[in-house]
């Protein structure tokens, strides 16, 4: 058994389904107030997310590791994570407008396959569970 307590559950999907409609939302609007808006609750969902995965790497993460199950789509899950993590930081900071659009096109992919990963992980967690 590796379940999150129900508060913390709650939070990640809030987090991240903020992170996926703001990110997709602004994919389709012109740059303006909207897009501004929107991007201005992205960072602040993303900042959410991370002391979130901050506080699945005390608990979630070892056990489930422990536990052999849900491993590969952990491990996918987490890669994702940590490319959404250093793309959102090259689109604050870099200084190069190649790197930068990189970034963005990535950020953007990773994003959405990312939710697939998830919705695997969720599966895999449905179909093994013991409870
Ligand atoms: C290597 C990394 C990871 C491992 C080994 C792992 C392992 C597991 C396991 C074993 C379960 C099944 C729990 C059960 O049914 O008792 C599970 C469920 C879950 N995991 Fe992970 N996990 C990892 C990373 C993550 C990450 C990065 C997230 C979110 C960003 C996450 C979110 C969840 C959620 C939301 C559930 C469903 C929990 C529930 O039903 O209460 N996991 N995970
Ligand atoms: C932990 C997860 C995530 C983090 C830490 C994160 C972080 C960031 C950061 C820092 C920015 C730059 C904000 C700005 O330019 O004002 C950004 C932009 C963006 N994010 Fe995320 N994000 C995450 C998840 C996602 C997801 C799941 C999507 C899904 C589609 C997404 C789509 C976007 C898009 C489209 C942009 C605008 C890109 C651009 O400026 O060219 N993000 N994100």
């Amino acid at each position: 058994m590796n379940r999150l307590p129900a508060a913390q559950r709650i939070l990640l999907y809030a987090a991240f389904l903020v992170l996926l409609a703001t990110g997709v939302l602004w994919e389709s609007v012109s740059a303006g107030p909207w897009a501004s808006a929107l991007m201005k609750v992205h960072g602040a969902a993303a900042m959410v997310a991370l002391v979130l995965i901050g506080t699945l790497i005390a608990h979630h993460i070892p056990a489930g590791w422990g536990s052999f199950r849900n491993r590969w789509s952990g491990v996918l899950l987490l890669t994702a994570l940590g490319w959404l993590v250093a793309s959102g930081y090259l689109l604050y900071y870099s200084g190069s407008e190649t790197l930068r659009s990189f970034a963005s096109q990535s950020h953007l992919w990773v994003g959405l396959a990312g939710c697939m990963v998830a919705a695997l992980h969720l599966w895999r967690s449905a179909i093994t569970s013991v409870r």
